[in-house]
């Protein structure tokens, strides 16, 4: 397919097939907010709980997070995100005060206008807020910027009602806000957006071998979950290129129809976060090792090292609609002739697959069919996402459901009278295969979870 409009296509599908909208739409959208419809939800929520399942229970020693959004604005000046570690330096023109990347100007005059330029400025990032009835420089805030600062606010909490010593991980999912200055490549890089980010806390000197353990691991939840691997790659971003709480960091990117682009980040946090916490709020952040017996720092108290997995749920889900979305010139079916027709499948991990049963009566015109598909659509309904549908020929029928990703098609027709069995159609072989119906609930469970 060609590369051009391969994002065009997603997009538009996104939107046909009710995954993702714009935002606040009837009023012309708004800057890059884009809204997740019924389908996209799911997939979004699959997403998130395959790393939550990851993190909390394939792991070992990670418990969980849910910190808020809205921080003291103390604890953006002891990240550093209010300081030149996080900013873009940006020029204005004098006379729109449209603002632009300093890089991005071939000419020292305002491309929208033609305007006298200011000289650069560093431009923060971090989205202001008010809080509270009274807006003066008292209660200003900020929207958090990455959701691994609630857990360094939380590090000696969990430390201490969950008993941990270390090494041990927290993770969290929620969504962080950046006041990008060019958002672009639909749900990429936008203002408001989803993160999934685990901190491990270690001893300094085995952070290099869970470095190495966690690019691993995280390679693997991509390529497990269903993306190829000729279309991963990782990078080593340099030295001088480091975010500025980074001693080491390897991106995670994904061959995009729009080029290689992160969805992840590793990165060695060293003590950056629980020291600058300990300085800016006098409390002591360290970790104090019990004396035990074969402990080389036994006895000793010292700031954990970070080992952070930093991954955007947005991004990936836009690497898995972008790997999952085949069409298939002259249609899928192999039994009868080709139609010449474009179908598409959406050939998404099952365990990602948004909607997972499709329930059809063979005709609609048949009360007795369509009474027995009611029934074994409620029968479902409580375990599976599932859709009902009646409408338009069977073949039509089974590739909207390819479409959007469904796992499996059940039929209920004339035989489903008189044995009650059905027949359940696999998205991926086509294959057909009659089922019990008493038997349908458990055999879908076993191929989906199995
Ligand atoms: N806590 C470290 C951190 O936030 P980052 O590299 O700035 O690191 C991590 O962000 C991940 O968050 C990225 O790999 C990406 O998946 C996601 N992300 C960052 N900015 C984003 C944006 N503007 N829109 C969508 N996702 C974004």
């Amino acid at each position: 397919m060609e590369k051009e409009n391969f994002l065009e296509k997603i997009i538009s599908f996104a939107k046909r097939r009710g995954f993702i909208f714009q935002s606040s739409e009837i009023y012309g959208g708004f800057g890059s907010c884009y809204d997740y419809g019924p389908l996209g939800v799911e997939l979004k929520n699959n997403i998130k709980k395959q790393w939550w399942k990851e993190m909390i229970k394939i792991q070992d020693n990670i418990v969980g997070l849910d910190s808020s959004i809205l921080m003291n604005p103390k604890v953006w000046e002891a990240s550093g995100h209010l300081t030149a570690g996080f900013a873009d330096e940006l020029v204005e023109c004098k006379k729109c005060n449209r603002r632009f990347i300093k890089d991005h100007l071939d000419k020292n005059k305002c491309p929208e206008c033609g305007g006298e330029l200011m000289k650069p400025r560093k431009f923060n990032l971090m989205m202001k807020t008010f809080v509270g009835p009274v807006e003066d420089e008292a209660s200003i805030t900020y929207l958090r910027a990455e959701t691994c600062q609630g857990i360094y606010m939380n590090f000696q909490n969990v430390l201490q009602t969950m008993r941990k010593s270390l090494p041990f991980g927290i993770a969290q999912i929620g969504k962080a806000f950046r006041n990008e200055i060019t958002p672009k490549d639909f749900i990429f890089r936008t203002r408001e957006f989803e993160q999934m980010e685990m901190q491990w806390f270690c001893e300094p000197k085995s952070a290099n071998k869970f470095f190495d353990f966690w690019l691993e691991q995280r390679l693997n939840w991509y390529y497990d979950l269903g993306i190829k691997k000729e279309n991963i790659k990782t990078y080593e971003v340099p030295k001088k290129e480091l975010a500025h709480y980074a001693k080491r960091a390897v991106d995670i990117l994904y061959k995009f129809p729009f080029g290689w682009k992160e969805i992840e980040g590793i990165h060695n946090r060293g003590d950056w976060d629980l020291s600058n916490h300990s300085k800016h709020s006098g409390q002591d952040l360290q970790y104090f090792d019990e004396p035990a017996f074969a402990k080389a720092s036994a006895g000793k108290k010292y700031y954990p090292h970070i080992i952070e997995t930093s991954a955007g749920a947005d991004r990936s889900l836009l690497a898995f609609l972008t790997e999952a979305y085949q069409e298939v010139e002259g249609g899928r079916t192999e039994t009868t002739e080709s139609t010449k027709e474009i179908e598409m499948v959406l050939k998404l991990n099952k365990l990602l697959a948004p909607v997972k049963v499709a329930v059809f009566p063979l005709v609609k015109n048949k009360p007795e069919l369509v009474k027995k598909a009611d029934e074994v659509y409620k029968m479902l309904k409580p375990h599976f996402v599932c859709q009902y549908d009646e409408t338009g020929s069977i073949g039509r029928r089974y590739r909207r459901q390819d479409e959007i990703g469904t796992m499996f098609c059940v039929t209920i027709d004339f035989q489903t009278l008189e044995d009650d069995t059905v027949t359940v159609r696999n998205r991926d072989t086509m294959k057909q295969e009659r089922i019990k119906i008493e038997d349908l609930s458990e055999k879908i469970k076993m191929l989906l979870f199995d």
